[in-house]
């Protein structure tokens, strides 16, 4: 735990540089738009602890697997999001000294991320080793506005002497993934380019044997320097070494004058290998943003972020580290996934970082459209959809690979072309939730936007596909008399090659039920749409939905009639159930026991039970979700990121608020104060979506009941007030929760029912009401 960022309502600040911390404060001051995105390292050369990370979005490299002991069915290689051409790179030397902070004796220093405008700010004094004091400051940014561009304004003043200084603003395509699995570069160089003042590199990813296609992109930048702003005249010494072009400017500075130099820069991905029309992109792109300047491209990027934040900010008044923490959460989530593209996806560190290899999990169903579908545009979340949609085929083969015949699926656990690229058995093979997590999310669109054009045009084949996996991973049991599901991990990965784990029996009963019912719906609604689908899906009416209403009549769902309670798998009351109370000072476990213990312990890595019970809360009665509750919550370590939030939820839905509070805590913040300690490898961008869930699902108790919005508010002790926006079936609405009432304000034009608490309400578009609580 590290408490070392200024608590501020909009700014993430470091106050005096924290140099042990460096990692750290890069993957907090990561920036993005969805197009790219690179950690907060330093512009100039850095000798101390860093991770320079630069990543363009849907760019990756199939790593060779490495594994231990291979299995048949193991993916041959893990997609990796790649370590980019660094395009932030400015060298500074003063004399003959090359400008290093880790070597300089640093007076003032403040780096701040400001998350209203989405800018990167760095101010610094320093005395440099030879003496003499100079002061940088530089601003930068990823633009929303122009999303292929991004420019930095970079300013050195010479406090009290007069130098030569060179500066040389560079492109560099010498880079490494930290995590790759064979000490393997990525790049080739294809092409390499510099004039006066520009410069272009095009690189291209290596050949792979695995017929992953080969990424092209071009990086290019211009740049331009001026002199206590005023234009000035300079030479510029172009510079060409392999996968690196830079132009270095030489200038006589006198003490006190300001050298600023703006550099923009440009980053296009393709995948067709046409060099020169990528150059001539990469060229017309520079042309365009640097006719704006940097000012205006400022002022364009500041408004895409003003119009972001109207549409999800959340506002908490009374404590300034929750503030900070959510707001921090949504920034992130809002720059790492724009839905402009259905070909991209959120990778659980998004830009911030190399680990999870920026690959897409299950994390985005789960948590994520829940959070774009309230947040953003409902074509956001639908894109996620298709996403997933446009991946049933290899989804199909790989299913085909572990033996599953006649159409059906398994979705990877973790991929970023629809190839499994995960290579644990027990997860590869056995996390098998996962499938039930994307037959959630067509329901979960349907059922908050009220838009059923997905379901009927896509979603019907993704649904019949996971449901005819279902029904050959299920296995009748003779001796039960009901159907089984052996050998699987259910989220908790905390316990492996489990039999009847009751999370993935319920979603995979619930995937069978929701996809009958979507094809009862089309038959009734869109006779001709539901026979093309029968067609394309080679699809049995009778004998396949026959089968899976067998399979939801008698699916076994292991249960204690003691405890009343829903059993995590078969056999799970045979262990030594303790509470982690019991065992605070070695935790978190995974760090302290043997693999060997945690998996014989009644510990619990992540919310299991409890994700079912907070996914299908309507099936259940309150008191038995509280019995399960009190049954799990106290040995749930929550040693995933994304567990937390599930339990604050369910605390909220029953009253428990200092649980929900506690639960929202460990959310909230867990970056910012590097709860985990692992904040360097990069942020948790999947679960801050968890974060805004417990304020809005849990402390608003937002839902979707019979089609319309419904809200249980309720204000936490440790606030004054909250308020947040949220957007519904096109109406855009802000919700001010207090003490003692609820005012909806519909911020749109579009009239909106909503249930407030057990009222329902009428807002008309431009109107407020306010109910008592
Ligand atoms: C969790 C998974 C999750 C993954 C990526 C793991 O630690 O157990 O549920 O999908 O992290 O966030």
């Amino acid at each position: 735990m590290k408490n070392y960022i200024t608590h501020d309502d909009w700014c993430i600040i470091e106050e005096g540089f924290h140099e042990a911390n460096n990692e750290i404060s890069e993957s907090l001051m990561s920036l993005g738009n969805g197009r790219m995105g690179q950690r907060g390292n330093f512009e100039e050369h850095y000798s101390g602890k860093t991770l320079l990370g630069n990543y363009v979005a849907g760019v990756y490299f199939p790593d060779k697997t490495r594994v231990g002991w291979w299995k048949n069915g193991y993916p041959n290689y893990f997609a990796k999001v790649l370590n980019a051409c660094n395009w932030v790179g400015i060298d500074v030397k003063i004399g003959e000294e090359t400008l290093d902070l880790n070597k300089c004796l640093i007076q003032q220093f403040t780096r701040t991320l400001n998350m209203k405008e989405g800018t990167l700010d760095r101010k610094v004094t320093l005395t440099l080793p030879g003496g003499g004091a100079i002061q940088l400051h530089s601003t930068r940014f990823c633009s929303m506005a122009d999303d292929r561009g991004a420019a930095i304004r970079y300013s050195i003043t010479l406090l009290d002497f007069d130098e030569i200084v060179t500066i040389t603003p560079y492109l560099d395509g010498n880079i490494r993934n930290r995590d790759s699995n064979y000490e393997e570069t990525f790049w080739n160089e294809l092409h390499r380019e510099t004039s006066f003042s520009e410069g272009h590199l095009i690189l291209e990813t290596k050949p792979n044997p695995y017929g992953v296609e080969q990424f092209q992109v071009a990086t290019g930048m211009r740049f331009n320097i001026r002199i206590n702003d005023l234009a000035t005249d300079y030479q510029s010494l172009p510079i060409r070494n392999e996968k690196y072009v830079g132009g270095a400017v030489t200038l006589d500075l006198r003490a006190g004058q300001e050298m600023t130099l703006y550099k923009y820069a440009v980053n296009l991905a393709a995948t067709d290998g046409d060099t020169d029309k990528l150059l001539e992109s990469a060229k017309t792109y520079l042309d365009r943003i640097t006719g704006k300047g940097f000012s205006q491209m400022l002022a364009e990027h500041q408004a895409a972020w003003a119009r972001k934040w109207e549409f999800n900010d959340i506002v908490i008044e009374g404590d300034k580290a929750a503030q900070q923490g959510i707001r921090f959460n949504i920034f992130h989530l809002q720059q790492t996934y724009t839905g402009e593209d259905e070909t991209l996806n959120i990778g659980p560190k998004g830009f911030t970082g190399e680990k999870y290899g920026g690959s897409t999990y299950w994390d985005t169903e789960a948590y994520c459209i829940p959070f774009y579908l309230s947040t953003a545009e409902s074509g956001v979340a639908r894109n996620l959809l298709i996403y997933r949609y446009k991946h049933l085929q290899k989804a199909i083969e790989n299913a085909q690979k572990l033996g599953f015949t006649g159409g059906a699926a398994l979705y990877p656990m973790v991929t970023m072309n629809g190839e499994e690229c995960h290579n644990e058995w027990e997860i590869t093979f056995e996390e098998i939730h996962r499938n039930g997590a994307i037959a959630f999310a067509i329901y979960d669109y349907t059922r908050y936007t009220g838009d059923e054009s997905y379901v009927s045009q896509y979603g019907i084949e993704v649904l019949i596909a996971i449901s005819r996996f279902w029904k050959q991973r299920v296995n009748w049991s003779t001796q039960k008399g009901k159907y089984v599901m052996l050998g699987v991990t259910g989220p908790n990965e905390y316990e492996n090659n489990v039999n009847n784990n009751w999370y993935t029996n319920y979603i995979a009963v619930w995937t069978l039920k929701y996809t009958l019912e979507v094809i009862n719906n089309l038959w009734e609604k869109d006779s001709a749409r539901l026979n093309d689908v029968i067609f394309k899906t080679n699809f049995d009416l009778n004998g396949e939905m026959g089968d899976w209403r067998h399979i939801i009549d008698h699916m076994y769902f292991p249960y204690d009639d003691a405890k009343r309670v829903f059993l995590q798998q078969q056999g799970f009351l045979d262990k030594h159930l303790m509470t982690v109370e019991d065992i605070t000072p070695e935790r978190p476990i995974n760090q302290n026991w043997s693999w060997d213990r945690i998996l014989r312990s009644c510990f619990i890595k992540q919310a299991d039970v409890l994700q079912g019970i907070y996914l299908f809360e309507e099936d259940f009665q309150q008191d038995e979700i509280r019995r399960n509750f009190d049954f799990y919550e106290p040995m749930t370590v929550h040693e995933s990121s994304l567990s937390p939030c599930v339990h604050a939820i369910l605390a909220a839905g029953l009253g428990l608020k200092e649980k929900a509070y506690e639960m929202y805590l460990r959310t909230a913040r867990l970056d910012l104060d590097d709860y985990n300690n692992d904040t360097e490898d990069g942020l948790h961008i999947t679960s801050m979506a968890g974060t805004w869930m417990s304020v809005v699902k849990g402390f608003a108790g937002q839902r979707v009941r019979q089609g319309l919005l419904s809200l249980k508010p309720y204000l936490p002790e440790q606030w004054s007030r909250y308020s947040f926006r949220i957007g519904f079936r096109g109406s855009l609405l802000s919700v001010e929760v207090t003490q003692n009432t609820v005012e909806v304000h519909n911020i749109s034009q579009q009239d909106l029912t909503l249930m407030v608490g057990d009222e329902r309400i009428f807002v008309a578009g431009g109107a407020s009401e306010t109910v008592s609580l």
